[in-house]
């Protein structure tokens, strides 16, 4: 049987192009190749893409990928391979834009297709979509930049143009401190704040604003910060439910990738009816966005009631073997390499 020829994309142009290579390191070294014909491809933050000359047999990706060849026809290039994998996290990877390059391609790729991707990326459009799917979550609204001063939308999308201060306003009429804000369109925590009073709410929707026009503010929850990966095209499975404790005051960009105190228990400390709820609701959330392949669905557990409340469903969760989608599959009897043939399958279903 001739291998399948297999590119595996990563890099990219979003603030988490590091966080991307990580995960491609890691999805390279454990591939199966009896099985597969490996094409590493890069694309740098500036959107050129490489074709990566893997060299050695451990291969370690550094920041500097001049040695590589630039490829000079993208999409007759991707046209020879027979599946994609996108290894790509936030903007122009994760949120459906590269999906539309390879729908156009008619090549098959790992992972969710371009709706899916697009919901799951914009944290508004998330809220909505699980709101129809009535599963629980923390209480918000949604303004958006414009000009010198906000539109405030309603649940009806309704828009009214106001100031800062009239924005904070009816936020404090309609939640409880402390808030989240963040940029509806982000990643790895980059651009959120917490806030425990006017000035910070001000001040950091003003933050968020620089990294896109589109604003969530949420109301926080005291609580367990738990995950659930889930895998599957139709018949989806769910797995064991995993712990964040954060170093930092919330799960912040540092504390993600910066501070080693940060940490995760597997299984999740909660009673196994909690547990299971979880599962349950991150099939149905996986669902509601269409997705396809892999999520890993984000929830809390509030701290006084056990309440479960969902967060957010990453179409592209992290890959290295540290990172929590393969370790909690790994926890679960599907090894890291059994994981990546099951998506390649999936995506070739
Ligand atoms: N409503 C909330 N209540 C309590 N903590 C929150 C809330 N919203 C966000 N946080 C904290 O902020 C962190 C980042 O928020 P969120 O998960 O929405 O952002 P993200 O940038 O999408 O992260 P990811 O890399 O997982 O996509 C969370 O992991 C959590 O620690
Ligand atoms: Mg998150």
């Amino acid at each position: 049987m001739s291998k399948i020829k297999l590119g595996v994309i990563f890099g990219g142009m979003s603030t988490e192009n590091e966080v991307s290579v990580a995960s491609a390191t890691s999805i390279l070294n454990n591939l199966d190749r009896e099985k597969y014909e490996i094409y590493p491809i890069y694309i740098g933050k500036d959107g050129i893409w490489y074709e990566y000359e893997e060299m050695g047999e451990k291969r370690e990706f550094g920041q500097s990928v001049k040695q590589d060849k630039k490829i000079p026809d993208v999409m007759q290039y991707l046209k020879n391979l027979d599946v994609l994998f996108p290894v790509l996290h936030g903007l122009y990877g994760e949120d459906g834009t590269i999906q539309g390059l390879f729908e156009l391609l008619k090549v098959p790729y790992v992972g969710c297709k371009v709706l899916a991707s697009s919901v799951g990326m914009d944290k508004v459009y998330t809220k909505i979509v699980f709101e129809k799917a009535g599963l629980e979550q923390a209480k918000y609204v949604y303004v958006r930049k414009y000009k010198d001063n906000y539109i405030y939308v309603d649940s009806q999308f309704n828009e009214k143009v106001m100031s800062l201060d009239e924005v904070a306003e009816i936020v404090q009429q309609k939640l409880k401190y402390p808030m989240f804000i963040k940029p509806s369109n982000s990643g790895s925590s980059v651009g959120i704040n917490k806030a425990k009073n006017k000035e910070e709410l001000e001040k950091n929707i003003e933050f968020a604003a620089q990294f896109d026009n589109k604003i969530l503010i949420e109301e926080g929850i005291v609580g367990q910060e738990v995950e659930c990966a889930v895998l599957g095209n139709e018949e989806v499975i769910a797995s064991y439910v995993g712990e964040i404790r954060a170093a930092d005051e919330f799960y912040s960009y540092d504390a993600k990738y910066k501070n080693e105190a940060s940490k995760t228990d597997i299984p999740a400390d909660l009673p196994e009816e909690v547990a299971e709820k979880i599962r349950k609701q991150a099939i149905k959330a996986f669902k509601a966005i269409d997705g396809k392949g892999l999520s890993r669905v984000d929830f809390f557990v509030e701290k006084d009631t056990k309440k479960v409340y969902i967060n957010e469903i990453n179409t592209l969760p992290g890959f290295t073997n540290i990172s929590m989608y393969p370790k909690l599959f790994e926890a679960s009897g599907i090894s890291y390499k059994e994981l990546l043939s099951k998506l390649i399958d999936l995506a070739r279903e």
